[in-house]
């Protein structure tokens, strides 16, 4: 796992992802999102600047965000949201209890695949029951974080995967820019459902943590 240390100096400037770029990100998250966070109370790891809590989860009855970095908590507090706090902290150390929703976007690649099965248990253990939000790149260059390794790990670990959603689509090579430029326009977002997983880049999975026994 990297640092508060390393992410404070990704944060060194504001939005080192681009984030506040990613707008076609957005809008499919808060399509796919809607109906899951409207009036619950969200737990947001690895929240960052505050960007998603801001533009995703701002029909959620209330956020907690939580990021190692506390440069980028820093700057999510500034936002003064009235339905958010935010602390710093590391999300493996937090406590998982008396959430609706626990939402981990784009944060949990950052995990050693011990630490991501250490992760999960914590998430069946402190959330029993309800749900997990866990979004990244579906890709295996760190060797696991490919969809079939994940569905095999949550549902070995007893989590019920609900539903899947693609999120964005590579941009290599030239036929597949076409393909991302085409889901951009009006409606081109639901082609995405129906895209060759050798297309898909980023994927959100809602899963259902398991009943506590
Ligand atoms: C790529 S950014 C994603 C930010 C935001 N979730 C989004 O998708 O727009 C990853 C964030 O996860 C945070 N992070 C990574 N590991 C973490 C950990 N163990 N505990 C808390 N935050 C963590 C980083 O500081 C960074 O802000």
């Amino acid at each position: 796992m990297r640092t508060a240390a390393d992410f404070n100096l990704y944060y060194a400037a504001p939005d080192p992802w681009h984030i506040s770029h990613a707008r076609f990100r957005d809008k499919v998250l808060r399509r796919c999102l809607k109906r899951i966070i409207r009036n619950k109370s969200v737990l947001e790891l690895g929240c960052g600047e505050g960007h998603l809590t801001h533009a995703i989860f701002g029909k959620a009855r209330s956020v907690v965000g939580i990021d190692i970095s506390d440069v980028a908590i820093a700057r999510a507090k500034s936002l003064n949201l009235p339905n958010a706090r935010f602390e710093s902290a590391d999300f493996l150390q937090a406590s998982f209890q008396g959430y609706d929703v626990i939402a981990a976007i784009e944060c949990v690649y950052y995990l050693s695949l011990e630490e991501r099965g250490a992760f999960l248990e914590k998430v069946a253990k402190e959330h029993a029951g309800k749900i997990l939000l866990l979004s990244g790149p579906i890709v295996d260059y760190r060797r696991h974080f490919g969809h079939k390794r994940l569905m095999h790990e949550f549902t070995t670990l007893g989590f019920v995967p609900l539903r899947f959603y693609n999120l964005s689509v590579y941009w290599h090579p030239p036929s597949s820019k076409i393909i991302a430029n085409l889901i951009k326009l009006p409606l081109g977002h639901k082609l995405l459902d129906w895209m060759p997983e050798s297309m898909i880049y980023q994927r959100l999975y809602a899963l259902r943590a398991p009943k506590a026994s």
